[in-house]
């Protein structure tokens, strides 16, 4: 399972790339505002933080076909060709993903709310498709469930789409799809970090150091004796 940010803040995006095996940025026209600034300086700082070949996905704002499309060529133009378009699974969005994928650019369908939407976003020839778990949860709905039997109609139709599961509230979820070998998940800062935030690693840890500074000294390490 990739493992994708979903965040535009550049400084947090910067340490997570740091630290942590993720493939790529996903942002959203609410996750840019909260930035404050011009869309393209923070998606360009963002595609340099991450380089030219990982994936960065960025979303259009039209709600018709042609507007759509124009706006997918100049987000191509301005930030590279391994950037997918997040492209609204609406009637006009399925117009648009097909005239998208004709030309062979690469296409997120999002704002997915039901199985339903995500195989016709499959059909379109979507490379992913973006399942809001939390979002589908408070619907009343099962977010996890519908993700993965999104998984199971695109594999069980050849189609060629991966689930880009979206909207998460922790990081249980997010290793429940992974379980189920779900493409990718899209997560904030903070539950990528809660995959490792646990007391008892860091007390596991503490522990070796102790006893390690018992045997050689305090502040050794392997690299000084
Ligand atoms: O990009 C869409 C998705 O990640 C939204 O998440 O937390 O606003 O429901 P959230």
């Amino acid at each position: 399972m990739k493992l994708i940010i979903d965040d535009a803040n550049v400084e947090a995006i910067k340490a997570l790339y740091e630290y942590y095996p993720v493939d790529g940025v996903t942002t959203n026209p609410s996750i840019l505002a909260k930035s404050g600034r011009n869309p393209y300086d923070v998606l360009g700082e963002i595609r340099g933080i991450i380089g030219p070949d990982a994936e960065l996905h960025v979303q259009v704002i039209s709600k018709d076909a042609e507007g759509m499309i124009k706006e997918a060529q100049v987000i191509r133009e301005k930030l590279g060709e391994k950037t997918y378009i997040k492209i609204p699974t609406t009637r006009e969005g399925l117009k648009a993903m097909k005239a998208l994928k004709k030309n062979g650019i690469n296409v997120t369908a999002t704002a997915i709310y039901t199985a339903q939407q995500a195989f016709l976003a499959g059909k379109a020839g979507a490379d992913y498709a973006a399942p809001y778990i939390n979002r589908i949860d408070n619907l009343g709905a099962n977010g996890i469930a519908t993700a993965k039997k999104i998984h199971d109609i695109f594999r069980l139709n050849n189609l060629p789409t991966s689930v880009l599961a979206a909207s998460f509230k922790n990081s249980q979820q997010v290793l429940e799809l992974a379980e189920y070998g779900v493409g990718a998940a899209t997560v904030s800062a903070d539950v990528i970090e809660g995959l490792l935030k646990n007391e008892v690693v860091s007390s596991a840890v503490d522990a070796f150091i102790a006893d390690f500074e018992g045997l050689v000294g305090e502040g050794m390490t392997m690299a000084d004796c």
